[in-house]
Parts: C-alpha cells; structure tokens; sequence
C-alpha cells in the first residue's frame, strides 16, 4: 500500500513543524504504523536552512522525550505539493503562504491547519514561541501533543477507506 506522507510546516522550521514532526513519528511509533506513514516538516522561509532546531525548542521537547534531529528546510514548491499527502501548517500566515503557494489550486484538497484536529484542546493557531518565554514552547507542545493524536485517527481512517475502495 502507498505509505501517507504528512509535511508539517511553520515559519522557520526550527520550532514548532520539527516538534510536530517529532510527536507524531512518536505517535506512529507507538502504533507501529512506520510503514505507512512518513512524516517530515519544513518552513515557510529558508533563513534557517541546515539548522538544527532551535536550542530552546530541543531542551523543552527532550524533556518530554522527544529527540529533534531534523534540519531546517524551505517547502519546495516543486516537490512538496505533489510528494505529500497531509501538509499540516500551524498558524494562519503559514496557512495562507502555501495556499498562495499553490496558484492554480491544484492542492486544495491536501493543505491543512493543525488546528482541525485539535482533541481536547481547542485552539486556532500554534503560537509562535520564538521571541517569547519558555512557557510558549510548553504551550507548543501541550498542543501538539493533543492534536497530532487527531490527525493520527484522520490518517487512520483515510487509510481504512481506501483500502476497502
Ligand atoms: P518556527 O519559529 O516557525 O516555529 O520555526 C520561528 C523560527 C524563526 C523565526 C520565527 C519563528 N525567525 O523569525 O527567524
């Protein structure tokens, strides 16, 4: 079967989509599902291209057990709108570049807002923790922790249908 493939996306990519990209492989660990869905990230912008995530961001996720180990990237608009199946941005601004991204609206049907999973914490956008605190990067994680759980269910049922089709 076709493995599913989630591209997390935020503005950097050295904060939320690498923390999201690591909830989630964590998720699909636990469910041993790493055969039929792959998950990355990338960022709106390249200015931190090759980095590793933020130092902030790492140190609050590895207390939770989280290992970052990806390397910002750019969203590649000549691969990442064919290549991907759930691409999955965290803030409205986000939302809007790849929805402007996609001119001929070819990819409506895959470009997401976390926020449509959202299980028991109800939020519209995963805040910017860059210029903030540190409670910021725990909020980013309360919910990505929260809503990676839905979109897990989503994906499993997308995959449930289209084998029965
Ligand atoms: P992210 O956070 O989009 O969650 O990776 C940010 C990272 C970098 C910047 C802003 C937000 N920046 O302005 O460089």
């Amino acid at each position: 079967m076709k493995r599913k493939k989630v591209l997390f996306v935020c503005l950097g990519n050295i904060c939320r989509s690498p923390s999201a990209e690591a909830v989630m492989k964590k998720l699909v660990e636990l469910e041993d599902l790493e055969n039929l869905i792959e998950v990355d990230s990338a960022g709106t912008i390249n200015y931190h291209e090759g980095e590793p995530a933020d130092q902030r961001m790492l140190k609050h996720a590895e207390k939770r057990g989280y290992k970052l180990d990806h390397l910002a990237r750019e969203f590649n608009l000549k691969t990442d709108f064919n290549y991907s199946d759930y691409i999955v941005t965290m803030d409205n601004n986000n939302y809007y570049d790849i929805v402007s991204l996609d001119s001929r609206n070819q990819y409506s049907n895959k470009i997401f807002k976390l926020s449509q999973f959202a299980v028991d914490i109800n939020f519209e956008e995963v805040p910017d923790p860059y210029y903030g605190g540190s409670e910021g990067f725990e909020i980013v994680l309360d919910i990505l922790e929260d809503a990676c759980k839905g979109l897990l269910e989503k994906i499993k049922d997308d995959i449930k249908y289209n084998h029965q089709e």
